[in-house]
């Protein structure tokens, strides 16, 4: 188990490199499944889900060859069509692998996918969805089995705009017969970046970003090389980390068209933010205003900086309240922030912070990847040090994540 020092109180300065998407990056390296050749990826992020992910590929027979942030796929040798179970259990886009598998080979094996302790996290859209494209699904001790003939096109109406099951119909109808619809789809940017992946590679998916996508089957992929979007969410939490310090941030190589409610919030809670092509400077106020927040599907204020902003707004001037619409157990960092003097009231999906001057150091632990980040940002604020325990899932989706808080001037050390 691993663990932060981090002796706060100091206002971070400088610049810093946003890495590639953890969440585009997982259903891209999936998607290279289908092509049965090579693909060339740049900017995939160093991180524990990209290895994990990568790790799988090379025991379902692909060749995988990774060197500073490009990773080369062939997939040409892959027979296997069972994900292992101990690595599924260890995230949940593993679940995005199974679309891919059966894109290409009409079957898949595999079993309940793992991930952090947010919410229940069910699959049901994913298989409902499989079953409408013809896919026979069987399931026992903890196993699921897909198998079918063939994929036939269909119209899939999605109950929620999941994200994963966005992703997982596309990547099952791209070499499908026919031509598949979903509606009410996801319309996140990684899902954007997928189907331009995809389109690389010579399918053919139009409306990816908006909640109706249609996905024409085709009978080849070819060989592909692509450069994978910035993580916007990375971005989103190195913005809180300058807001919460009082501090002046740079963020470079990102995209501020994915950051829009994020920034408009910032503006909210006093900081001034300046936007260029690819970066956003953020100079933070003394002391921030309380907001409100809403956790929405994209375009909405995303669920995955719902925990950064609860830490930073807990030494804001006033009360916010959040909402949690997305997942429905992801205030388990805040039991963590109470420890370090935080004042905040959780009923159900809303959280209500009264905002306190300062909160101070204590010894935490994290329990999911951006519950970890949020007592990052706590502890960057106390006078003293803080220790936070079980940083493994911080290092889950954070490249380099100390390296970058250092170039900032953030005392930080790991222990293990
Ligand atoms: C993706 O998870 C992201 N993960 C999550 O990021 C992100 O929080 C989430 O989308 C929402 O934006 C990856 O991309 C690897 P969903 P996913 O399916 O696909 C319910 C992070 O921190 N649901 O859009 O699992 C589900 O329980 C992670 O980087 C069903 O009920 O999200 C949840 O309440 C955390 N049935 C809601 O929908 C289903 O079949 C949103 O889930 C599928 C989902």
């Amino acid at each position: 188990m691993y663990s932060y020092i981090i002796e706060g109180n100091h206002s971070l300065q400088g610049s810093v490199e946003i890495s590639g998407s953890k969440n585009a990056s997982l259903p891209i390296i999936a998607a290279s499944i289908l092509n049965k050749t090579t693909s060339k990826l740049y900017n995939v992020p160093n991180i524990q889900d990209t290895k994990i992910t990568l790790e799988i590929m090379k025991l379902l027979g692909a060749k995988v060859k990774k060197a500073n942030g490009k990773v080369q796929i062939n997939t040409k040798d892959i027979k296997k069509t069972q994900i292992p179970e101990e690595l599924m259990g260890k995230m949940r886009s593993t679940v995005i692998l199974a679309g891919a598998i059966l894109g290409r080979f009409k079957e898949v094996t595999f079993s309940y996918p793992g991930g952090c302790d947010i919410g229940a996290r069910p699959i049901d859209l994913h298989l409902k969805a499989f079953e409408k494209l013809g896919i026979n699904i069987e399931e026992n001790y903890g196993f699921i089995r897909c198998k079918c003939d063939k994929i036939i096109g269909a119209d899939i109406d999605l109950d929620f705009p999941s994200v994963g099951a966005t992703e997982n119909i596309i990547l099952a109808t791209v070499l499908a017969e026919g031509v598949t619809t979903i509606s009410n789809a996801a319309m996140e940017p990684e899902i954007e970046d997928l189907a331009k992946f995809l389109n690389k590679m010579g399918a053919k998916i139009e409306g990816a970003g908006t909640n109706f996508i249609t996905i024409t089957g085709v009978q080849k992929l070819k060989e592909v090389s692509y450069q994978i979007m910035p993580d916007r969410i990375e971005a989103g939490t190195f913005l809180c980390i300058g807001a919460a310090t009082a501090g002046n941030i740079e963020i470079t190589n990102v995209n501020p068209e994915h950051l829009v409610p994020a920034i408009h919030k910032l503006q909210e809670m006093g900081c001034m933010i300046e936007e260029k092509k690819n970066t956003v400077q953020l100079i933070a106020p003394k002391r921030l205003k309380a907001v409100d927040i809403k956790t929405m599907p994209y375009p909405g204020f995303p669920t995955d900086l719902q925990s950064v902003f609860g830490a930073t707004l807990s030494i804001a001037k006033g009360t916010s309240v959040i909402v949690e619409n997305i997942f429905e157990n992801r205030y388990k960092y805040t039991s963590e922030l109470k420890k370090m003097g935080a004042k905040i009231q959780i009923e159900g999906k809303i959280a209500v912070i009264k905002g306190i001057r300062k909160l101070h150091n204590a010894k935490v632990e994290a329990s999911d990847l951006r519950g970890g980040a949020a007592l990052v940002i706590a502890a960057l604020t106390t006078k003293g040090k803080t220790q936070i325990d079980k940083i493994e899932y911080i290092l889950r989706g954070y490249e380099n994540f100390e390296q970058k808080l250092r170039k900032i001037g953030a005392k930080i050390q790991k222990l293990n």
